[in-house]
């Protein structure tokens, strides 16, 4: 009887705001969400669909030459097959601790982070004998894959208040008796020095800004460093002045086109045909009732147009409100997945 009380509530707040704010529109097209117009979307494409070459900076430790290359299906935003090493080891007090990968036989240790990195750009022709693949030591015995997540739609989750997923999680430990709390992570506005967030992109809600994340993206995935992130992972066989990614004649670096494509995207498209099964709609129901919808929460709504996020970098236009979407996997830790809007 709860259920149908909170669905009832539901739709009626969705009857009420749709005419405000439309839903989030969706689609596989490449078109823009209304953020910019078409032709500035598709240029902002070309970046992130752009294969970054040695002298552009790629690298000296990368995992890919493109955006794209990991994020592509079924169009450039989307998720892909591709996956992500992560290690690390435990520490003598028991604690999770970052590893040490040795490079140039063992020249240098990559440190502070956990990702490794499944290529690099030597040896080449001006280095001959410098050889700074990483490679995990036997000693860090923890390991684990991520796999690359959709981003097309983030814009609409960018433009969710924080307070949102502050009120989720003590909803969720209050609902439930403290058995299922959500935990809202505050991290770093790269763009905005010493302003926090709350996390909502990245498996582990690592950051609350798509500037954030291309800035982060750009270095740790392609190795090509940006006014947000100067330095690169080691300096060997390294001949590109930094920052890699300059401002172009617009005064847009990389990162800032990476950032507006992003934003620009229309929401993931549902499968209109496979909504309608019978089978899908036993689903949908055997998912609210078991609670997967305690953390998968139905829908989320934007803050109004206007609203300045990001450490006041970034101010939310009318394009990006909306009243209702649905995020695919909004989680125990805030939000953990991409949106996909409702159909
Ligand atoms: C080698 C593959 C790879 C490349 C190249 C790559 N990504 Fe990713 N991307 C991933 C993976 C894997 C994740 C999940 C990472 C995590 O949480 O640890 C991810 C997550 C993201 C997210 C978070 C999405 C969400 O909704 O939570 C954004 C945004 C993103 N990438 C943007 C970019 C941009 C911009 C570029 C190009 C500069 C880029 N990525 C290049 C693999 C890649
Ligand atoms: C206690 C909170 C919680 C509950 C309850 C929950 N999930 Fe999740 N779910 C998560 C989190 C957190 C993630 C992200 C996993 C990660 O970060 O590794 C996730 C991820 C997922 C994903 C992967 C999403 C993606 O984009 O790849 C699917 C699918 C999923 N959950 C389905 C379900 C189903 C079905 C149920 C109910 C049987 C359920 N979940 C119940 C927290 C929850």
């Amino acid at each position: 009887m709860k259920l149908f009380i909170g669905l009832s509530v539901l739709a009626i707040s969705a009857f009420f705001f749709a005419p405000i704010f439309p839903e989030a529109p969706t689609g596989f097209d490449n078109k823009t969400n209304g953020l910019v117009d078409d032709a500035t979307h598709t240029a902002d494409q070309v970046k992130f669909d752009e294969i970054e070459q040695n002298s552009d900076g790629l690298g000296p430790l990368y995992n890919a030459q493109s955006c794209r290359e990991c994020h592509q299906n079924p169009t450039s935003g989307g998720s892909s097959q591709v996956s992500e090493l992560r290690v690390g080891h435990r520490g003598p007090d028991g604690k999770f601790q970052n590893p040490e990968i040795p490079i140039a036989r063992g020249a240098e240790i990559i440190k502070g982070r956990t990702l490794v990195n499944d290529r690099a750009i030597c040896p080449n022709g001006a280095f001959p004998s410098t050889e700074i693949q990483e490679r995990v030591p036997d000693s860090e015995k923890i390991r684990t894959f991520r796999v690359s997540l959709n981003v097309l739609g983030d814009g609409f989750v960018e433009a969710v208040p924080d307070q949102t997923f502050v009120d989720l999680a003590k909803d969720q430990c209050k609902k439930n008796h403290n058995k299922i709390c959500g935990q809202v992570l505050y991290v770093p506005i790269l763009e905005a020095p010493g302003q926090t967030a709350v996390g909502r992109f990245g498996w582990k809600d690592q950051h609350a800004s798509l500037l954030s994340f291309s800035a982060d993206a750009y270095l740790n995935e392609m190795g090509v460093t940006s006014r947000l992130q100067p330095d690169e992972v080691t300096n060997l066989c390294n001949t590109v002045s930094e920052p890699n990614d300059k401002a172009g004649p617009d005064g847009f670096a990389d990162i800032d086109h990476f950032a507006r494509f992003m934003r620009a995207s229309e929401a993931p498209a549902r499968d209109a045909q496979l909504v309608q099964t019978p089978k899908a709609r036993l689903g949908a129901e055997l998912f609210d009732k078991v609670g997967c919808d305690i953390c998968h929460v139905q829908t989320l709504a934007t803050a109004p147009a206007g609203t300045k996020i990001n450490g006041g970098t970034f101010t939310i236009p009318p394009a990006l409100v909306k009243s209702s979407f649905i995020p695919t996997a909004t989680s125990c830790s805030t939000m953990s997945a991409p949106a996909t809007a409702s159909s």
